[in-house]
């Protein structure tokens, strides 16, 4: 049985991806620091799976704790790297916070790896490394556009680290996951997305205004050049998401990767627009949202949606869960933590 070393495992792609990764065999040692997550995830892994993972609470950018946690659990297969801080206009206050936890953890990280001749990781990149690309669907041949933000700057610099320590050190592999939009929660309602204070994402945002907890949904522009003139993005569920970061890892141990670095695309292939997505969760809960249309939000880009046919032709993976669904998960999730019954 391979063991994976998770950090950011009790977040929210993290603790989803570890879900899979126990229920496809591999043993699992989650490292979080907490910072944005609750220990209670891990009950919820554990009536998911019938097992509860090892857990340090550990910063990956205190080395020493981190040294003693490859010591203490022995031989480490491989690494699924999700530690990082994620929300663009916070990395725009604190740009400082965040190249220290995101760029200087990952380094903190490799050199444990290097120390610790663990050899292959999966990294969690983002969609957000392409900017408003020149056409759609964007593939993974698309060229990267300046970070319009420091966060976006930090999934970029990680990337470039990564390629780098793979040309100094012969022996270790990499696949950079790059996400599109995670959405939804687990079926079982037991785990899913925690956001702290008011949620930037939308669907969160959708989910609480339909509890009651948000007046109303704010849309964020209707002059997009877009049919409905909103957003368009490409919503993908994130335990389809975790299915993923499994095929991942079955071609790194299995040694079938095509290059020391791989790259793809997480996405459904399908453009979703904002309004769009609020009338989904509505046809698909019976549960009103109100929204209000206002200005555009700042950094936002028009469209944005994924080609992942490398994805599916080398991982022998699809985003699969169709809208509704998705949409529901995310809904009894929000029912499930406000403890609203029907
Ligand atoms: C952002 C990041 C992405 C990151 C993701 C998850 C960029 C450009 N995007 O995606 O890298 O992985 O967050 O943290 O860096 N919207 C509303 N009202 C709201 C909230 C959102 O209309 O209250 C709209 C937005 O304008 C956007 C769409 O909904 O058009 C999706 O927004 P959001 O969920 O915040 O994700 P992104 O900004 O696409």
């Amino acid at each position: 049985m391979a063991r994976i070393l998770v950090t950011g495992g009790l977040g929210y792609i993290g603790s989803h991806t570890v879900v899979e990764l126990i229920q496809s065999g591999y043993e699992v040692v989650i490292v979080d620091n907490l910072s944005n997550s609750e220990v209670n995830v891990l009950d919820g892994i554990e009536s998911i799976t019938g097992v509860r993972p090892a857990f340090e609470k550990i910063d990956i950018c205190d080395k020493s704790a981190f040294q003693a946690c490859f010591s203490k659990h022995g031989s480490i297969d491989a690494v699924i790297h999700f530690a990082a801080y994620k929300a663009v206009g916070e990395s725009i206050e604190k740009s400082l916070d965040y190249y220290y936890n995101n760029v200087y953890g990952l380094l903190q990280l490799l050199s444990s790896m290097r120390a610790n001749g663990v050899k292959h990781l999966i990294f969690s990149s983002s969609c957000t490394v392409y900017g408003q690309p020149d056409k759609l669907p964007i593939d993974e041949t698309a060229p990267r556009k300046p970070a319009t933000s420091p966060y976006g700057n930090t999934k970029q610099m990680c990337e470039d680290i990564i390629r780098d320590a793979i040309v100094s050190y012969h022996d270790f592999t990499a696949i950079l996951l790059r996400y599109f939009n995670p959405i939804g929660a687990h079926p079982s309602a037991k785990i899913g997305e925690l956001p702290k204070g008011v949620p930037n994402n939308l669907v969160p945002f959708v989910t609480q205004t339909a509890a009651g907890i948000r007046k109303e949904l704010s849309v964020f522009g209707d002059d997009y050049n877009t049919p409905d003139g909103s957003a368009i993005r490409d919503y993908i569920y994130v335990v389809d998401l975790a299915k993923a970061h499994v095929k991942a890892m079955q071609r790194l141990l299995a040694g079938s990767n095509k290059s020391e670095l791989e790259i793809f695309n997480l996405g459904t292939g399908k453009g979703v627009s904002v309004l769009e997505l609020v009338h989904s969760f509505m046809a698909a809960t019976g549960v009103k949202v109100p929204y209000k249309i206002v200005g555009r939000r700042a950094g936002d880009t028009e469209e944005v949606w994924a080609d992942s046919s490398l994805a599916e032709k080398e991982l022998g993976w699809t985003a699969r869960t169709p809208l509704n669904e998705v949409l529901l998960s995310a809904w009894n999730w929000e029912k499930k933590v406000r403890g609203i019954k029907e």
